[in-house]
């Protein structure tokens, strides 16, 4: 019935599905860890429900489903000329990171089959994106346009997949409306996971368009297959508008079924495509059937967040690069330093092949090998942090054990995360398991190793989302099922901070966004100056604060300073407890 209710019009009405709150993790913020992985997988399994179910077009959805085939026609045909055609994959936050991921994955896969690569990435912010919290160059769409005039210039014809999982995007909309003014080259898909009259429509400064305005054109050049939209409901984030987790998920899916049924051997059909989305559903449910193991590891992370420690994912492969992916979506969801949780991949950026190459200079975010964690990370370990162990048996398991041997010397809280196949079961994987206080060993039935690798990424995109997301619960960063601690980096979460706070507080919009401000900018008076300032202004001056709703919300219910303000959530640093305490006694 729930599920119904939360694809209704009439529920949040005025909010888009991507934006809503989920009526079943409402109380996950006082779940023990049990409860929060049943809720997790709760509305995982929302994205597999069929249309008749609800309101708008499924992922499992017949009219899906064509459109997936279609799409993967037109891969095919890039595929059989390589010198002049291009797929470019796009997007910001996680979507980037996961074009990046799919894009360096296909084209390792199309290399291994003989064929020329022809998938390229661009993430708005460049490659540090990939590893850090980088949300402002989202709403630039003259720069997603000209970043994606750069990658595919001199090719005679373009597939642009632009992913926008809440169908907002301005980095996005710009780079769609820059293919619908070059048809002659760029056939544009947009994926995302709203219906299209709910995709975002307010106006982009210093432009005409919006991205509402460009997801009409592309529904007219639609019927005509001169574009496409692939946007399926999936229902509400677990986490409100935490697109990081169904929204990646589904990304992940959807783009894997299309690019590997372009280049099957046999042709593509409606039961080919169907086949493959079911397996998915398979490893869904594959995964959350160590559930009790997924809860144990969560309380572990969350014990360590709990006490200012940190959590490690030591990865191999593709299993390392989505430990990467996970742990730089904290920061803008959570509020997080990027020390709470970090990823390191083995091979560091020899092994990813992304654009810019090696980013170490950057700065300690973009040190991501397993070495760098040796020698920056490993010296200052303890027992109050948590490491785990990312590999399959795909992996050189001496390796892993190597690198378990050492951190076991430091720290006996480590865990590990292994994947094999039925009947294969390696006698090496043993030791590491004695060396770990608990593995969560995956025994995945025979498939082909292409698909066998996807069903195991989603399934450790899975478990890691609930690790982080359980172990920010346990440190108060979610009140509710919302994001308490967000940060304000961009007009899509300023905007979302600003709802937020009307909706805990019952306060007006304009007293909610006065009182953000004030926080922003760190005064207990909003002087002509500030509030004449541009939104961009306001979001860039957010990424310098820390703390910023959680002090707007105590200032607005409590009426007391910043000073005071600041001196309370210092008091009681779980920020959950201290908003709770304002909202009992305003
Ligand atoms: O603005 C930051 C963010 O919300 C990320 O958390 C997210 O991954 C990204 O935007 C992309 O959102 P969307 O796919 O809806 O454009």
């Amino acid at each position: 019935m729930e599920n119904i209710l939360l694809q209704s019009a009439d529920y949040e009405p005025t909010l888009p599905v991507s934006e809503k709150s989920n009526p079943l993790t409402r109380h996950i913020d006082r779940a023990p860890a049990s409860s929060i992985v049943k809720m997790l997988q709760a509305c995982d399994a929302e994205m597999f429900l069929e249309k008749s179910q609800t309101q708008y077009q499924r992922l499992l959805s017949e009219e899906m489903v064509k459109t997936l085939m279609e799409v993967a026609e037109r891969v095919r045909l890039i595929l059989k000329d390589p010198q002049d055609s291009l797929v470019v994959l796009s997007g910001c936050g996680t979507s980037g990171r996961l074009a990046f991921f799919m894009a360096s994955g296909f084209n390792r896969e199309l290399q291994r089959l003989n064929y020329a690569p022809v998938y390229s990435y661009v993430i708005a912010g460049g490659d540090r994106a990939l590893f850090s919290s980088q949300e402002a160059p989202e709403d630039d769409p003259t720069l997603g346009a000209l970043r994606l005039k750069k990658v595919s210039e001199g090719k005679k014809r373009v597939l642009f997949v632009g992913v926008s999982c809440g169908l907002s995007a301005p980095f996005v909309a710009g780079q769609l409306d820059f293919c619908l003014r070059h048809p002659d080259v760029y056939t544009p898909v947009l994926v995302g996971f709203n219906p299209a009259h709910q995709a975002r429509n307010e106006p982009i400064p210093g432009c005409t368009l919006t991205f509402h305005s460009v997801v009409t054109r592309m529904e007219e050049l639609a019927k005509t297959q001169k574009a496409f939209l692939i946007n399926p409901g999936l229902g509400p984030e677990a986490i409100s508008g935490s697109s990081r987790m169904k929204g990646g998920s589904a990304t992940k899916i959807l783009l894997e079924v299309v690019f590997s049924a372009s280049f099957s051997r046999t042709p593509v059909t409606f039961n080919l495509i169907l086949q493959h989305m079911r397996s998915y559903e398979k490893a869904l449910d594959f995964t959350y059937s160590h559930s009790q193991e997924i809860a144990a590891l969560m309380e572990a992370a969350g014990r360590s967040l709990q006490c200012g420690r940190q959590v490690c994912y030591l990865g191999w492969g593709s299993l390392g690069l989505l430990g990467l992916i996970d742990a730089s979506e904290c920061k803008p969801t959570f509020g997080a330093d990027h020390e709470d949780i970090r990823g390191f991949v083995s091979g560091g950026y020899k092994e990813l092949g992304n654009n810019e190459g090696d980013l170490t200079l950057m700065g300690p975010e973009f040190s991501i090998s397993h070495d760098d964690f040796l020698d920056g990370v490993l010296p200052r370990l303890t027992d109050d942090d948590t490491v785990l162990l990312l590999y399959s048996d795909s992996d050189d398991i001496d390796k892993v054990a190597k690198l378990a041997h050492r951190v076991r010397e430091k720290t006996s809280n480590i865990h590990a995360a292994y994947h094999q196949t039925a009947g294969d079961a390696a006698a090496k994987q043993d030791d590491i398991n004695k060396l770990c206080s608990s593995t969560i060993i995956f025994t995945w039935p025979q498939e082909t190793p292409e698909r066998l690798q996807h069903l195991r990424e989603l399934s450790t995109k899975l478990l890691l989302n609930a690790v982080s997301t359980g172990a920010h619960i346990f440190k108060g960063k979610v009140f509710k099922n919302y994001m308490i601690d967000l940060q304000v980096t961009n007009s899509k979460l300023y905007r979302r901070a600003a709802r937020l706070m009307q909706k805990l507080s019952g306060h007006s919009e304009s007293e909610c966004e006065e009182a953000l401000l004030k926080a922003i900018y760190q005064v207990d008076k909003l002087s002509e100056d500030i509030a004449t300032c541009s939104l961009e202004t306001h979001t860039h001056t957010a990424g310098k604060a820390k703390k910023v709703v959680p002090l707007a919300l105590v200032c607005l219910l409590s009426g007391c300073s910043i000073k005071e303000a600041e001196s309370r959530l210092e008091q009681q640093p779980i920020v959950r407890k201290a908003v709770e305490a304002c909202l009992k006694s305003s």
